[in-house]
Parts: structure tokens; C-alpha cells; sequence
């Protein structure tokens, strides 16, 4: 059930008798798919040559990230050849590599190379929607897919469109005719594999993991590195989600690992129920959750306070060869539910929803808010050059050997001046198996309820109470009431501590 999805969706993963995970339903992965619509509009209505422009290549990236390693087995296959030897599982997944084509295929079958892959089978590859398999011209495919930049897309694109599969020179000798409508398609087919490309980086890690390598982690660094400027030049993430009874794994929330641990020459290869999608910004993440978060960003807009949770390609400000872009490329956001919202006091709700409250509105949002930095559990990236910065970690992490257990006190700026939160961050093995390990945070004593939901500039967590900022406050009896962590009388400070804040 949607209600579900981020409360049901605990961290903890070592409770025997935790009720099992909710599936997502087709319409909420088309919600998750819709989430880029916004940003991948833009691209749409741009033209092609523009469109080159911002998609990076996707090869430098990769080539950066893979590690050389010798591998012990000489007589094991590769994860591509491995997929290739499958094509009742993998046909659909083997067509959009052969299409990507180039450096995609020689990593996956680069038997030096240890690397992860997770391999969406053919039934992941079959989009949940089928209203759109009527596009007769490459020009709605391409609106398409920059809609819902998935493998799903690409993969039904090449099944009604084979020719997309040769190269181009072979496509001349079949008797196409030549001239502007040759080049454009042939621009157009550039942008699907390059589109395909990243996305497909997406799917793979620079090392080699077992799933329960990966179940160790909340989030693990992926082969995609984050387009210009956003996300701090950061490589992407994918959050995991693990359960130990039955054990399984989920990535992002959504795709179920179906088969893990498929060892090849240069690597680990993991089958997935669904393709992975690199996820949208903090911004649209939370608006294709409206059963969560429509009281948060309906807060957000109606505090002209989008672009600190968005960021986007910007269609006016951008120049041919230079493009731009406006919001923020990097932050981190928590982000109260709208139950959290329900908590409040009745009077205080109405107030700040009301116009006399936007003010301090958009303070407390701002004390939401870590600018410039990416806080998850396990990482922390803050962009030097600004001024802000996080104020210390009092004590540091404490690995020991093979125990991955950690506590970190961090203070952090929000996006006031003067206001800071409080961070615990912790990781500790809770029964002595491998994947039994219980990371949290809390922010201000509070535990936030889903950590580290990565995004494409930054992440969010989500909590399940509004935080209260520090406050200083006397009653008539002079009797200091500042410290509590609640919203009694706050007729009497909030305003006050908006003004200030
Ligand atoms: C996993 O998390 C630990 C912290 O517990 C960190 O030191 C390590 O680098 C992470 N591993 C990966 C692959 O990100
Ligand atoms: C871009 O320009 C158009 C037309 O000038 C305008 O309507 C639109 O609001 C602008 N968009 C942004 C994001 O500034
Ligand atoms: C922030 O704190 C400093 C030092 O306490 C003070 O000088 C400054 O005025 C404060 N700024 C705001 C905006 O309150």
C-alpha cells in the first residue's frame, strides 16, 4: 500500500518478526517514473543539438570510477557473457547493451575488472504501460523516453524499432534515403544510447559485492557520476534496503534483487525485478509521494522556497553550448511528513499556513535544511568553498576490525544564519550474522523514521515530527522555558524567533 511505503519501510532490518516489505504497484512506479517529468520537459522541447550538449558522455565516468584488479579465476565468464547465455532471462537487458554498445559492453565483458551488476530480467523490461506503443515518428519516442528515462523504454523502443539496433553504415546500405532526415535520425538514435548509456551505469558498481557486501551499507556509490554541477560531481547512489527473513534485498525502494550472487570472471551479478532509475530531485522525489508530502511542498512552493529542494535545467538562461542550470546541486532536506504536519497545534497550523504565517514558514523550513552537503548515514560530502560548514563531529567513527559499528555526533548549519541541527549518526550490529546491522539517524533526539533517500541533488530523510527550533523564551515568572523541545506558547517566541532567525 502507498500509505506505506516510506513508514513500513524501516531500516531496521534484524527484527524476525517484521511483516514483510509492501510492493510497489504499477501506478506508483509510474508515480516514481513521473517524478522526472518536470526536469526531462525541458530536454524534450529543446532541440537535439542542444539536448547532445547536457547529456554528458557517460564513458569518461566510467573509465574513472573501475578499478583494475586481477581476477583469481581464468576460466569463469564474464557478467556479459553470462547475460548473453541467457536470453530467456536477459535478451531485452542484452539488446540495450548491444545498443549502448562501446564502453558499456567491454566493462561488463573486461574479465581484469571486478565490478557489481544488477541485471533488470525480461519481465522488469516490459513497461507496466502500454499506452504509448503507437509512436510512429523517432521524435515521440525521444519525448518519451526523456520522460521516463528508463530501460524499460529503451528496451520496448528496440523492440518495435530493430533498426535502431545497427549501425548507422549498415542502415545506409539497407536503402535508406540519405539527406537531412537520415542525419536526424542518426542525431536522434545518439541521444537514446547516450541516455541509455547513463542509465545503465545506473545498474553498475565499482566493485565487486555479494549481497551481503551490499547489505552492510545503506547507500553504495554507483558507476554514474552526477551530471554537471549537480550533486556535489558525486557519483550516484542506490539506497539498499535488506531484509534478513526470507533474506532478500531491495534497491531504491523498489526493485526486488530476485537473484543475487551470480559470480563471473569480473564480478557479482544481481537480477532485479525492476530497472533502476537514477531518481529526480529532492523536489521531485517528494512530490510524487502527495499521500506523504503534499503538506511539505505545497509549504515549499508556497514559500517561493522550491529551488532549494530543485534543481533543474534552466531553458532561458541557457545558451547554446552553455547550458545552466537553477536550484540547488547539492542538499540535504528533512522532510516531516504529513502526518508530522497533523501533529502541530491546530492554532499554529493555521498560522502558518495563513499569509500572516509565510514568514516563518520559510524559517522553519530553512531549519529543515542543510545547504551545500550530502548527509547520509555512511557519507558525508560538503562542498568546501562555501561558507558554511558543518560545525564538528564530537566524537569520530570507531571501526573496529571487522565490525562496522559507529556513532557520530554531528552538528550541522541549517539554511539560517544562526541555527544548527544535532546529528547522530549510527551503525551497530544488532544479532552476530553479517547483514544484521541497524543504521539510524536522529536529528535533534529524534529518529528519523527513512534515512538516506538518495536524490539527484543530494537526499532527503523523512521524519515524522516537525523539528522545533532552538528557542529562548521566559515566562512571566522568569521562568526559562526555551529548552523544551516543544511548541508550547509559541505565540509568545516564534514570531520573535523568526524575526531573528
Ligand atoms: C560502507 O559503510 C562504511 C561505514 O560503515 C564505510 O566506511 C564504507 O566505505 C562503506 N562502503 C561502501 C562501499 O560505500
Ligand atoms: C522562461 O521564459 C518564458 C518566456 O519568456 C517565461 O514564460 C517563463 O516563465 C520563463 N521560465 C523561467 C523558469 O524563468
Ligand atoms: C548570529 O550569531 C552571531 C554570534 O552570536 C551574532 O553576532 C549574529 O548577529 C547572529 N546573526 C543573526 C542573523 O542572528
Amino acid at each position: 500500500m502507498l500509505h506505506n511505503l516510506f513508514l513500513l519501510l524501516p531500516i531496521v532490518a534484524a527484527l524476525p518478526a517484521r511483516p514483510a516489505l509492501p510492493e510497489l504497484t504499477v501506478s506508483q512506479w509510474s508515480n516514481i517514473q513521473s517524478g522526472f517529468v518536470n526536469g526531462a520537459k525541458d530536454l524534450g522541447e529543446w532541440s537535439f543539438g542542444k539536448a547532445h550538449e547536457i547529456i554528458d558522455s557517460v564513458q569518461d565516468e566510467i573509465d574513472a570510477v573501475v578499478a583494475h584488479q586481477n581476477s583469481g579465476d581464468e576460466t569463469q565468464e564474464t557478467i556479459w557473457k553470462k547475460l548473453k547465455d541467457d536470453p530467456h532471462s536477459f535478451s531485452k537487458l542484452t539488446n540495450v547493451i548491444d545498443f549502448v554498445g562501446g564502453t558499456a559492453r567491454e566493462i561488463l565483458d573486461d574479465g581484469k575488472l571486478q565490478i557489481t551488476f544488477f541485471a533488470p530480467n525480461n519481465d522488469a523490461l516490459t513497461p507496466p504501460e502500454h499506452h504509448h506503443h503507437h509512436h510512429d515518428d523517432d521524435h515521440a519516442e525521444l519525448t518519451a523516453l526523456m520522460a521516463n528515462p528508463s530501460l524499460a523504454t529503451v528496451s520496448s523502443l528496440l523492440d518495435r524499432q530493430p533498426a535502431y539496433l545497427l549501425e548507422d553504415d549498415h542502415r545506409d546500405h539497407h536503402g535508406h534515403h540519405g539527406g537531412d532526415s537520415d542525419e536526424d535520425k542518426k542525431r536522434k538514435r545518439e541521444i537514446f544510447k547516450k541516455i541509455a548509456a547513463k542509465v545503465l551505469a545506473y545498474h553498475g558498481l565499482p566493485k565487486a559485492y555479494t549481497a551481503s557486501d551490499l547489505a552492510q551499507n545503506s547507500t553504495l556509490e554507483t558507476a554514474l557520476k552526477a551530471g554537471r554541477g549537480g550533486g556535489g560531481g558525486l557519483y550516484r547512489r542506490i539506497r539498499v534496503e535488506k531484509s534478513l527473513l526470507p533474506p532478500s534485498l531491495k534497491i531504491n525502494f523498489y526493485a526486488r534483487v530476485l537473484v543475487s550472487d551470480i559470480k563471473a570472471k569480473n564480478g557479482y551479478l544481481h537480477t532485479i525485478n525492476r530497472p533502476l532509475l537514477p531518481p529526480g530531485s529532492i523536489f521531485e522525489s517528494l512530490y510524487a509521494f502527495p499521500d506523504f508530502f503534499s503538506t511539505v511542498t505545497s509549504a515549499v512552493q508556497g514559500t517561493d522556497g522550491r529551488h532549494y529542494l530543485d534543481y533543474a535545467y534552466d531553458r532561458n538562461a541557457s545558451k547554446p553550448g552553455h547550458p545552466e542550470f537553477t536550484g540547488s546541486p547539492l542538499a540535504t532536506f528533512f522532510a516531516p511528513t504529513n502526518a508530522a504536519f497533523a501533529l502541530l497545534p491546530p492554532k499554529l497550523k493555521f498560522f502558518l499556513f495563513s499569509p500572516f504565517g509565510k514568514r516563518v514558514l520559510a524559517k522553519v523550513l530553512a531549519y529543515h535544511y542543510i545547504p551545500h552537503s550530502l548527509v547520509l548515514s555512511e557519507f558525508q560530502y560538503h562542498e568546501k568553498h562555501e561558507k558554511r560548514s558543518f560545525i564538528e563531529a564530537a566524537e569520530g567513527m570507531f571501526n573496529v576490525a571487522d565490525d562496522p559499528s559507529f556513532r557520530q555526533e554531528l552538528e550541522v548549519h541549517t539554511g539560517l544564519p544562526n541555527s544548527t541541527l544535532k546529528l547522530v549518526l549510527e551503525k551497530k550490529k544488532v544479532l552476530p550474522i553479517d547483514s544484521a546491522i541497524k543504521t539510524s539517524i536522529t536529528v535533534n533526539g529524534h529518529a528519523v523514521e527513512t534515512i538516506d533517500v538518495p536524490a539527484r541533488n543530494g537526499a532527503f530523510h523523512v521524519i515524522n515530527k516537525v523539528l522545533v527550533p532552538p528557542h529562548h523564551h521566559h515566562d512571566d515568572e522568569g521562568n526559562d522555558l526555551s529548552a523544551q523541545d516543544s511548541w508550547a506558547n509559541w505565540e509568545q517566541w516564534l514570531p520573535a524567533w523568526a524575526e531573528q532567525a
